[in-house]
């Protein structure tokens, strides 16, 4: 498959590069900035090489660099931000500290000619608005580059090196706020590296069910179902190529969201794999007994899942474990070198040590929202497409002191009325989780004129983007109280019910 290579400096939009570049239909991956040129050389279909931004200067003596070869392997090439200047660094050419930096919108101006000469800008207006995000500019160009574009503080804003096909943007394209900033993308991928379209997640499929029939052919399959969207996603493509020689294992680990086993058979009934409910509620529930400090909690579940997990793959004789991991997890758990937020996924680390299984990822190069998309043409149910996260510890993580069957069992239907309110009142998805956590401890109250002493429910509704950081929801009172209401009519442990109003940071989103 024909695909554009971005190399990642550290810069906040990596990423955003390789999606704009994938939505305008090509592949596109992230690797890190030190790959040596031969392995560059090794990827089938490369047909051009972007240098993503990042916040050091190249002066720095510890600044990312890369290969200055990759200006000669003859594959176009765009240098975006601190790109732009390292491709002015390592071409000779002169880059300044810039005094005060450029940040934000700023008028650019073309070229009196390079409207109609350069590829890289055609379509482009005279004037646009570009978004600016940097302190050091090129002052001097390199030999045989040529200025495309300026801005106030920038002389040099777009650079080319015609014969060369190496192209510089001071600016960032991959950004909304940058007028025609796709389109400028676009020209580098289809003008100047000549790509093909033919990126898609339905044609990815395509070509991820010939590699599954080439890697699984008919052995026997396991993967773990959660409930959530990517490991549904991987059971219904495996099973689609290898049918019933797939068995996707559900634990009911007795913390799971309410009525979630059933949820999980409708669900999956048309779906050809076999599905292998495992009611392992009283194994997690006698290991946690006592258990009250949350790491310990977070280790126990952990532990727990891997051994019901284990037997029922020992039973089923699997040779490949599927797991859903996706992109994003890959890149958390540090496959590029540069990413700010590195942080171990359990898909990816926390295998069974001494299962002799195979894994196999097939969701391995996709980003989130290409999951849904790929989810909703396998067919897989808009409720189970579009609903909301839940933690791996499941309600373990929001039950505060010791795990039991009963404090579970408020909670799950806490949880549940919450959600369900916020179905009714059109709130569900517009945020990113909304739930119930359990106090270990009691406060009075009066209901139907006796005293009551009972616990307390914390409501927590928050908004995120990424999972990194999260704020409260400013719920509408009335609807706080038609929660607030049912759970201490319906619920009758509970006899107070209090909303959470910390962001995150400083408070993370789930209490343990
Ligand atoms: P926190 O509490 O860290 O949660 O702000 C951020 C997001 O991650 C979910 N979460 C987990 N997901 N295994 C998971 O698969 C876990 O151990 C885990 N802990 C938290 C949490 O529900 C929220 O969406």
């Amino acid at each position: 498959m024909e695909t554009i290579i971005v190399l990642d400096f550290g810069g906040q939009y990596c990423h955003l590069i390789s999606r704009r570049i994938r939505d305008a239909g090509v592949f596109s991956e992230v690797l890190p900035n030190d790959v040596s040129v031969d392995e560059l050389k090794k990827i089938k279909g490369l047909k051009g090489i972007v240098l993503s931004g990042g916040a050091a200067s190249v002066y720095d003596k510890d600044s990312p660099k890369c290969d200055k070869e990759i200006l000669n392997i003859g594959i176009p090439i765009l240098g975006i931000c601190y790109g732009h200047q390292l491709i002015s660094f390592l071409e000779k050419g002169k880059v300044k500290s810039g005094e005060s930096g450029e940040y934000g919108l700023t008028e650019m101006n073309l070229n009196v000619t390079s409207k109609s000469e350069s590829e890289l800008v055609k379509g482009l207006k005279q004037k646009q608005m570009v978004w600016m995000n940097h302190r050091d500019i090129v002052e001097a160009l390199p030999a045989g580059y040529i200025v495309v574009a300026s801005t106030k503080h920038s002389p040099v804003a777009i650079f080319e090196n015609k014969k060369n096909k190496i192209f510089g943007v001071q600016f960032h394209p991959e950004v909304t706020h940058t007028e025609n900033g796709q389109k400028l993308i676009e020209n580098f991928v289809f003008n100047i590296c000549k790509a093909k379209k033919e990126w898609d997640v339905s044609n990815y499929a395509e070509q991820i069910k010939k590699e599954i029939k080439k890697e699984l052919g008919n052995k026997r399959a396991i993967i773990g179902l959660s409930g959530g969207i990517d490991s549904s996603t991987a059971a219904v493509l495996i099973s689609q190529v290898i049918g019933d020689n797939l068995v996707a294992v559900y634990v009911d680990t007795g913390l799971m969201r309410y009525k979630e086993t059933e949820f999980i058979r409708q669900a999956f009934e048309s779906f050809d794999f076999k599905l292998r409910i495992v009611d392992a509620g009283k194994q997690f529930f006698k290991a946690l007994k006592g258990i009250t400090e949350p790491e310990e909690k977070r280790k126990i579940i952990g532990k727990t899942f891997i051994d019901v997990f284990e037997k029922a793959a020992k039973e089923e004789n699997a040779e490949f474990l599927i797991q859903g991991t996706i992109y994003s997890d890959r890149i958390e758990s540090g496959i590029t070198k540069h990413s700010a937020t590195i942080k171990s996924h359990h898909n990816v680390g926390g295998l069974p040590k001494d299962m002799k299984l195979k894994v196999y990822e097939p969701l391995r190069d996709l980003y989130k929202d290409e999951v849904r998309k790929l989810a909703k043409q396998l067919g897989i149910p808009d409720e189970l497409v579009n609903r909301h996260v839940f933690p791996g510890p499941g309600l373990g993580v929001r039950i505060l002191g010791e795990v039991t069957p009963e404090k579970a069992d408020i909670v799950r239907r806490a949880s549940h009325i919450i959600e369900e309110e916020l179905k009714k009142q059109g709130w569900y998805d517009k945020v990113w989780m909304a739930f119930g956590v359990l106090l270990p401890i009691k406060s009075v109250g009066v209901q139907g004129d006796e005293r009551s002493y009972k616990f307390p429910l914390v409501v927590r509704i928050v908004e995120s983007q990424d999972a990194m950081t999260a704020t409260y929801v400013k719920m509408p009172h009335k609807v706080l109280e038609i929660i607030s209401t049912r759970i201490t009519n319906e619920i009758k442990e509970i006899n107070r019910v209090v909303y959470d109003i910390t962001n995150k940071p400083p408070a993370t989103m789930e209490w343990e």
